[in-house]
Parts: structure tokens; sequence; C-alpha cells
């Protein structure tokens, strides 16, 4: 059998490769010149496109296309014809090459544009607010008791609010059967630490690690086993005071109060001093201030007394100054526990005290 006869026509075969190449490759061709950002293109439908290019080159030019048996053709075709027929198939692939190239080049060009544009940051475009907090009202009052009492000469002091028995009772006073120990009134970790119920710990704490004299002031939370009702949550929040010097007096205490509560509450306050007890105190006292809102004749805040209770004082018990190594015979002092919260509630008229630790932003905005 002559050669050729089995090959049928060889370049009717090129051919028809050809074609076939040509028909798929018509919705790309106008790529060709370039991909106008008019062409109305997406970058998805773009990246999609090129996609399907590259799978085009493969199924043209690659191992099993028909171009590649057409190309084994060459070696078998008459001699005479071999010239012209490797020719014609050479051109064939380079006409395929090119057209998928350009169009590629095209393609990705685009797509390089419009991952740039949409990656873009536009610096001179207004920028978005971040939505600004603000100070709780907590903190509001309790900086201001900071910067009062920072400006009568007082440090501020920070400390642990899980104690140990000898923080929490022991050092400040209180007997082994004092009902404050009841596990009913405060919490206990499993391991028989205690939730700090009171900040008069940092008493203790401050006098060990600076010493005498000292006065400074310790805010922070406190813990306690109550209900949570309209005035009481378990954990709240008090300023401790303490001032301890040679020569300290009550004279002493009941002036920085009063210094106190004018820079708090306006000059006109007044104070009132009543006999109280405390373990760490001797003698004790409760304090009140003069109403602020009604200037002491009677109103709703101060449920028509005319006082509101500012928190207990008292001069510091020689057995505490004993519990720290402090010569109670050298040295004296005073000390008194506010209610941040309670003076919060009060100021701002709020008739739950419970809104303070919701943490509702409707309710929290208004101190903005
Ligand atoms: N620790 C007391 C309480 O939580 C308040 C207090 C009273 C503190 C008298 C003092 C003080 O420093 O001298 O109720």
């Amino acid at each position: 059998m002559p050669e050729g006869a089995s090959l049928g026509d060889p370049k009717l075969k090129a051919e028809s490769a050809r074609k076939a190449f040509e028909q798929e490759f018509e919705r790309f061709a106008r790529f060709r010149a370039g991909v106008s950002a008019e062409s109305g293109l997406t970058l998805n439908s773009a990246e999609a496109l090129e996609r399907e290019l590259s799978e085009l080159r493969t199924r043209h030019t690659g191992k099993k296309s028909e171009l590649a048996s057409v190309k084994k053709l060459i070696g078998r075709v008459a001699p005479e014809e071999r010239a012209s027929f490797g020719q014609l198939v050479q051109q064939i692939e380079a006409e395929i090459t090119r057209g998928v190239e350009e169009a590629e080049a095209a393609l990705l060009a685009f797509i390089n544009d419009a991952r740039r544009e949409r990656e873009r940051i536009d610096v001179t475009l207004p920028g978005r607010r971040p939505r600004r907090g603000h100070i709780h009202p907590v903190t509001l009052v309790r900086e201001r008791i900071e910067d009062i009492f920072v400006s009568l000469g007082y440090i501020v002091e920070d400390d642990r609010e899980i104690e140990t028995d000898f923080y929490n009772f022991t050092a400040l006073n209180i007997p082994e059967n004092h009902p404050a120990r009841d596990p009913l009134d405060t919490f206990y970790t499993t391991t028989g630490l205690a939730l700090r119920s009171q900040t008069s710990t940092v008493q203790i704490h401050a006098m060990q690690r600076r010493g005498v004299p000292v006065r400074m002031i310790a805010p922070g939370r406190v813990f306690r086993r109550d209900t949570p009702d309209a005035t009481h949550n378990p954990m709240f929040f008090q300023v401790e005071g303490l001032c301890v010097d040679r020569g300290i007096t009550m004279a002493h205490l009941k002036g920085t109060i009063t210094e106190f509560v004018h820079r708090m509450f306006g000059p006109e306050t007044r104070t009132r001093f009543r006999p109280s007890y405390f373990p760490f105190t001797e003698p004790s006292a409760e304090v009140d201030y003069s109403c602020f809102k009604c200037g002491g004749r009677g109103c709703r805040i101060c449920k028509g007394s005319g006082w509101i209770e500012l928190g207990g004082s008292g001069m510091v018990h020689p057995n505490v100054l004993s519990a720290v190594g402090v010569d109670a015979e050298e040295f004296t002092g005073f000390a008194f526990g506010l209610g941040i919260d309670r003076m919060c509630g009060l100021m701002y008229s709020l008739d739950d005290i419970r809104l303070l630790f919701e943490n509702d932003v409707r309710f929290l905005e208004q101190f903005n």
C-alpha cells in the first residue's frame, strides 16, 4: 500500500485543526488588540476568560491535540510534499500561539489594572470616624476624688482584689469570730482566699511597702455576698484613705474630710461625724455631708434628712499599726473608706445602682 494512502489528506487534516481552533477562538479574538475599560468586562469575568483561554490553548496545542497528531504526519508524507506540508503546519501552530498569546496578554493586563484599582486607597477620601468611647461615670467620680487627694499630697495606691485572711481581716483587727468572715458575707475561693470585702486591705499593703509616714488613697473594687437590688451590688467601688504620721489627731481627719467635700460638692458643704464602731479604728465615726442638692433643707436625694452618708472613718487602731510593725506610741493616723458608686448614683440621680454595671450603652452614652 502506498504510504500516502493511509494518511487521508494531511493538508485537509491540518486545515481542520486550524478551523477547529478558529471556531473556538472566535470569542477571544476581539481581545487581541487589547481589552479596554469599556469592554464591559469585570475583574471576575476577565479572570474566568483567562482561565478558559489557557484551557483552549492546551486543547489545541497540547500533546493530545489535533495539531499534535497532524505534526506527527510530517515525517510520513511523501518526501516531495514534506517541505510545504511542514511549512503549513508550522504556520498554523504559529497562528494559534500568536492569537492565544495576544489575547492572553491583553486579558492579563486588564486583570492587573482591575486588581490594582480594587486595592487602591484614595487617601483624599474623608476617613470613617471610629465610634469614640468615653469615661464610665464611676471612673469620672473616682478621678475627681483622686485629683482632690493628690492635690492634698496623697499618693494613689492600687492593690490586689484577692486576699489572704491576714490582709482582709486579721491585720485589720477583725476578730476570728467576726460575722464579716462568714462565707455568707464574703466570697471565698476554694483554696480559702477571700475576694476583698473592703479596700482597707490596702492600708496594710501600703504600710508594709512604704513604711510610715504615709498618706495614700486606694480606690478599687470590693466584693460582698449581697443580693443585688437598686442600692446593692455584689461588686462595688470604694476609696480607702490613710494618713499616718507623728502627731496626727482626729482634727486632721475632720479637716481633711471637710476639705474634700468642699472641693467635691462646693464650699458651702458641711460635715457631721457620728460615733460608730469599726474594728480597725478607735475612736470610729460615720461621716455625713450636707446634701449637695438641697443644701440641707431636705429633698428626694437626701430622703428629707438634709444629710448624705459619706462613709466610715476613725483613728487607726494601735493593733493595726502593730500588725505591720509600726510603733503605735510614736505614730498615729486616721483612715476612712468611702463608697464611690453610691456617691456616683446620688450625683447623677440614678434610681438603680445596677445601671452602672450593666454596660448598656444607651445608659452610658448619657455621660459623654
Ligand atoms: N472598711 C469599711 C467598710 O467597708 C469602711 C471604713 C470605715 C474604712 C472606717 C476605714 C475606716 O478606713 O477607718 O465599711
